[in-house]
């Protein structure tokens, strides 16, 4: 059950302040060389472009997961070689090296992770990939096609799905009728702009790296049974400006029209992220609510009731249901029941199922719990919706495969209700600048 994986280097930060506080061993890396002394992973292949930094990436991972943590083989395979100072394409021999059914767990700029997701399932490896997915529409679709043509597993790492508070939400939500609202905020503190320095403004945005998280979830809690029809963006500026000297948006709001299929009725949401924060009591405010009609939820994911403070950093609010990295008594990793661990554990064993042909891909389909990207696009139409909102000045409509809505045959399938309208239904096929008739300015057929 030896399983191989691609990664860069989410363990290393090159800034003054290192890793953001809620993660400060990484995620990836410690997840999968937990998983390989559990025996599902086996060698481990680390690319990046520059081979330089390799001598340092695996410099951290000794001082902050190999000294910290009993029983884990840190051993890690880099490509490119530590003299070759850069190499674009050095994902490309790191895949070859690899065999089919091997798993790549993709955390590069948002702007490369079609490119790299696509020679990824073209070398027939699964494909796991940090959010967002992609930034556009049509990238979303024509990678979908090529991880349908190749019949690999790929997936967004959207970690919120597996945190148990997010998880029962949306089952219960199912029990409280139609979609009415969704609001969700999300903001770090701007020394963001500082590790994002090298992409923030120009590679991409503070909606996609963080409005991506709550769309997910409360497109995966309506299941298929509304869609977004159009979405309209404002932002706030000044902070980042003045700290990277570019154009920079501070704080993205997305106001989202979605229509629930079964009687036409609207639904309203508001998806807020922001990188201008100061610094608070922890690193990411989050959480949400939803209306249904006929009931409502509220999660903080912020605050779990677990506060501390030291003379270093003064109060705090802990959130070990993300990743816990205190040590156990014997000093082994005991983070295991952490969503960000379990949303990549659960990737490589539905990857383990599928090529031990314990499980297939209409079944973890079914299942829902894995954000497939087949299931995502709509997530992505939004973020791209709202960037082409933000740059036009106007609303964006998204537009579908089909606009009459029949409960598919799925319905009841799994639990919380998933995927209930049928697939042209709620599949988008083009996002476009809505103006006065006649002045639509078609940017992104989607195809
Ligand atoms: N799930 C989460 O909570 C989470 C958190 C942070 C970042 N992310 C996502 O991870 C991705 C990376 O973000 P980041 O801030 O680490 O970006 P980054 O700019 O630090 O890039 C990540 C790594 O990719 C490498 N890279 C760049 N071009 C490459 C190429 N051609 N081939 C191989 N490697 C290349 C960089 O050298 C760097 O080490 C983004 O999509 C971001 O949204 C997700």
């Amino acid at each position: 059950m030896h399983r191989q994986n691609k990664f860069s280097t989410r363990c290393y930060v090159p800034t003054a302040h290192g890793a953001a506080s809620d993660k400060p061993a990484g995620v990836v890396a410690l997840s999968c060389f937990e998983l390989r002394r559990q025996g599902l992973v086996g060698r481990i292949v680390l690319c990046d472009m520059y081979g330089t930094r390799m001598p340092a990436v695996r410099d951290t991972v000794r001082r902050k997961i190999g000294e910290v943590y009993d029983g884990l083989d840190t051993t890690l395979e880099c490509f490119p070689e530590d003299h070759v100072e850069a190499e674009p394409t050095a994902y490309l021999r790191a895949m070859s090296s690899m065999s089919p059914g091997d798993a790549a767990v993709i955390f590069v700029p948002d702007d490369l992770h079609a490119a790299v997701a696509e020679a990824a399932a073209a070398h027939r490896l699964h494909v796991l990939l940090a959010k967002p997915a992609v930034k556009t529409l049509g990238e979303h679709r024509r990678l979908a096609a090529v991880v349908a043509q190749a019949g690999v597993l790929a997936c967004v790492e959207f970690h919120k799905r597996f945190d148990p508070m997010y998880a029962d939400a949306r089952l219960r939500a199912a029990q409280l009728g139609p979609f009415s609202h969704f609001a969700a905020h999300m903001a770090q503190p701007k020394q963001q702009l500082d590790t994002f320095r090298a992409w923030a403004g120009l590679r991409s945005d503070i909606s996609y790296y963080l409005n991506s998280h709550h769309i997910d979830i409360h497109n995966w809690i309506v299941g298929g049974a509304a869609r977004p029809e159009w979405v309209m963006a404002a932002a706030a500026t000044g902070v980042a400006e003045q700290k990277l000297g570019r154009p920079c948006e501070d704080t993205i709001s997305l106001m989202v029209q979605w229509r629930n299929g079964a009687d036409g009725s609207s639904g309203s949401a508001l998806y807020t992220a922001s990188w201008a924060t100061p610094k608070g009591d922890c690193h990411t405010q989050q959480g949400f609510h939803y209306m249904g009609r006929a009931g409502e939820l509220r999660v903080d994911q912020a605050h779990r009731g677990f506060t501390g403070a030291t003379d270093e950093g003064g109060y705090a609010s802990y959130n070990p249901l993300y990743m816990r990295y205190t040590p156990d008594s014997r000093r082994r990793f005991a983070g295991q029941a952490g969503y960000g661990f379990v949303s990549i554990a659960r990737f490589l064993e539905a990857a383990a199922g599928l090529n031990g042909g314990r499980t297939r891909l209409e079944e973890l389909r079914a299942e829902g719990e894995l954000a497939l990207l087949s299931d995502t696009a709509i997530v992505t139409a939004i973020l791209h919706a709202g960037r082409m909102s933000l740059d036009h000045g106007a609303a964006v409509r998204i537009s579908y495969g089909s606009d009459s809505y029949t409960e598919s045959a799925e319905t009841g399938k799994g639990c919380g209700g998933i995927m209930r309208g049928q697939a042209a239904w709620r599949e988008p096929v083009a996002v476009e600048v809505m103006g006065a008739p006649g002045s639509g300015q078609k940017v992104n057929e989607g195809g």
